[in-house]
C-alpha cells in the first residue's frame, strides 16, 4: 500500500522520509477493514457460544442470576457499594418511579495498601464512614442494612449474592481471593465492624449498567463499560445457555456477564497484535490474557502509545532520539494524554507541547515531534474505538430476533465519555454490520453512574424475591 492511500490526517507536514515511513507503517498495523473485523466477529460469537456451553472457557458468559427487570416504577432509596480499579464509593440511591434515579455517594480513594492486602478490611471501613457521617448506622435492635455491591472483576456466580473470584483483571492483585467467595470475604469484614450491613446482591459493573439503563428504558438489552477495562452483560434466553444447571426463570431470561475482555487470550490468533502490544502485554501483571481489553481500554492505550513513542524515538525518529525518567517509566503516558492529543488542533499543537515538555519533561519538542505523538494518539485510540464494535456486533447478532424493535445500549466508563470521536467510530462500525432497516431501531445512551446505581437496583429486586 503506498503512503498516498493512507488517511492525509497521517501526512506529517515537515517530515523526514524516513519519519513519514515510519508513521506510514504504523498507520498500516493499526489500519483495521471491515473485512478483518468481520472474521474477528466471527471468531468472538464462536467464543461466546463455546462459553454458554460449558464452564473454564476463554469467554466466562457468568450467569448473574438476575432475571429480571425493573420496571422504573419502583420506588424508595437502596443502598450500594461500587469497587473500581481505583476508587471505592459507598452509595444510597434514591429511585423517582419514573425511571429516574439519585444518588448521594462518599468516594474514597484505594491506597496501595488495600490494592495489594488489606482490601475488604478497607472496604469494610469505608462503610462504617459512610453509615456514621450519615448517622444511619444500624443498632441492635434495628434490621441490618441491604447493600448491593458491584465488584468490577471477573466472579463465577454462585447466587445472587455469592461468588468466586476467577482472577484479578486491570490493576488490583490482593493475595487469597482467587477461587474465594468475594462476599463472604467482605461480609466477614463488616463483621469484625460489628456492622449491620448485609450484602444482598453482588453485581458485576456490566450488570449494574444493564440494570440502571433498563430502570430507565426498559427495552435496553446491553450494558457496556469501555473504561479502565471493557466487559459486557446482556439478557440471554435460559434456553440458549446449556451449562445453565439452576431453575429455568419464570421470564426466560437472565442477564449474563460475558467478561468479554478475555476475548482472545491465551491464542492470540484473530486481534491485531503489533509488537507495541505485546511488549505491553508481556509487561502486565496478566501477561496473555485479557488481550481484548488490552486494545480496548483506558488502562492499557497509554502504554501502547508510550512504546510507540519510545520504538520511534530509539531510532531518533522521534524527539531526536531524547526521552526522561518519566517516560521511560511504564504507564507513565496515561489515556487521558491521548485524549487531549487527538483533539489538539492548534496551529503548534500547544496542548500536546505542553503534554510532551512538561508531563513527561522531554524538553524542546519540534511541530514534527508534536504531529507524530498526534498520529499515534489517533492511531491508538481509533483501533479502540473500532474493535470495541466488534463484542457490540456479535452480542447483538445473537439475538437477531430483538432488532425488530427498540432496544437500547447502557454504555458507562471514562473511553465512552472522554475519548474523543469514540461513540460515533464505535457506533459507525457498528453500523457495517447490521442492516439498516435493524441499525435504525439501535440507541446507544450513556447510563452514567450506571454500575453504583445498577447494583442498587439488584439490591431492591432481591429485596423483592
Ligand atoms: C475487567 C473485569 C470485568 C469488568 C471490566 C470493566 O474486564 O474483568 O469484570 O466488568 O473490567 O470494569
Amino acid at each position: 500500500m503506498s503512503s498516498e492511500s493512507l488517511d492525509p490526517r497521517y501526512t506529517i507536514k515537515g517530515a523526514t522520509a524516513e519519519q513519514q515511513q515510519a508513521v506510514d507503517m504504523l498507520a498500516r498495523q493499526f489500519l483495521l477493514t471491515d473485512e478483518r473485523l468481520a472474521g474477528i466477529i466471527k471468531e468472538f460469537r464462536r467464543r461466546m457460544e463455546e462459553g454458554l456451553a460449558a464452564d473454564g472457557k476463554m469467554m466466562k458468559m457468568i450467569p448473574s442470576f438476575v432475571t429480571r427487570r425493573p420496571t422504573g416504577t419502583e420506588t424508595g432509596s437502596y443502598y450500594a457499594i461500587d469497587l473500581g480499579g481505583t476508587n471505592l464509593r459507598v452509595l444510597k440511591v434514591t429511585l423517582d418511579g419514573k425511571g429516574g434515579a439519585t444518588s448521594m455517594h462518599q468516594k474514597f480513594t484505594l491506597p496501595e495498601e488495600a490494592k495489594s492486602r488489606t482490601l475488604f478490611d478497607f472496604i469494610a471501613q469505608c462503610v462504617e464512614t459512610f453509615l456514621d457521617d450519615h448517622n444511619i448506622r444500624p443498632t441492635g435492635h434495628q434490621p441490618p442494612i441491604n447493600m448491593g455491591f458491584t465488584f468490577s472483576y471477573p466472579v463465577q456466580q454462585t447466587s445472587i449474592n455469592s461468588g468466586t473470584l476467577v482472577q484479578w483483571t486491570k490493576g488490583l492483585n490482593v493475595p487469597g481471593c482467587v477461587g474465594r467467595d468475594v462476599v463472604r470475604l467482605l461480609q466477614d469484614a463488616l463483621l469484625r465492624l460489628g456492622l449491620r450491613v448485609k450484602v444482598a446482591a453482588l453485581v458485576n459493573d456490566t450488570v449494574g449498567t444493564l440494570l440502571s439503563a433498563a430502570y430507565a428504558d426498559p427495552s435496553s438489552q446491553m450494558g457496556i463499560i469501555f473504561g479502565t477495562g471493557t466487559n459486557s452483560a446482556y439478557y440471554e434466553s435460559a434456553s440458549n445457555i446449556a451449562k445453565w444447571k439452576g431453575p429455568n426463570p419464570k421470564s426466560g431470561e437472565i442477564v449474563l456477564n460475558i467478561e468479554w475482555g478475555a476475548f482472545d487470550s491465551d491464542e492470540f490468533s484473530v486481534l491485531p497484535f503489533t509488537p507495541h502490544d505485546i511488549k505491553l502485554d508481556r509487561k502486565s501483571i496478566n501477561p496473555r490474557k485479557q488481550a481484548y481489553e488490552k486494545m480496548i481500554s483506558g488502562m492499557y492505550l497509554g502504554e501502547i502509545a508510550r512504546n510507540i513513542v519510545l520504538w520511534l524515538a530509539d531510532q531518533r525518529l522521534l524527539l531526536d532520539g531524547r526521552s526522561s525518567e518519566i517516560l521511560n517509566d511504564m504507564w507513565s503516558v496515561d489515556t487521558s494524554y491521548l485524549s487531549s492529543a487527538a483533539v489538539d488542533n492548534s496551529p503548534d499543537l500547544s496542548e500536546i507541547q505542553q503534554i510532551i515538555e512538561k508531563t513527561l519533561n522531554v524538553p524542546n519538542s519540534t511541530l514534527v515531534d508534536r504531529q507524530i505523538f498526534k498520529v499515534i494518539s489517533l492511531l491508538v485510540g481509533e483501533r479502540a474505538a473500532r474493535l470495541s464494535s466488534v463484542g457490540v456486533v456479535a452480542t447483538l447478532t445473537k439475538r437477531p430476533d430483538l432488532l425488530n424493535n427498540h432496544i437500547n445500549i447502557g454504555i458507562d466508563g471514562s473511553m465512552y465519555e472522554h475519548y474523543p470521536d469514540f461513540e460515533r467510530i464505535m457506533s459507525e462500525t457498528v453500523s457495517h454490520f447490521i442492516p439498516e432497516e435493524q441499525f435504525k431501531n439501535i440507541t446507544f445512551n450513556c447510563a452514567k453512574d450506571g454500575s453504583g446505581v445498577g447494583a442498587a437496583i439488584v439490591a431492591m429486586l432481591a429485596e423483592q424475591n
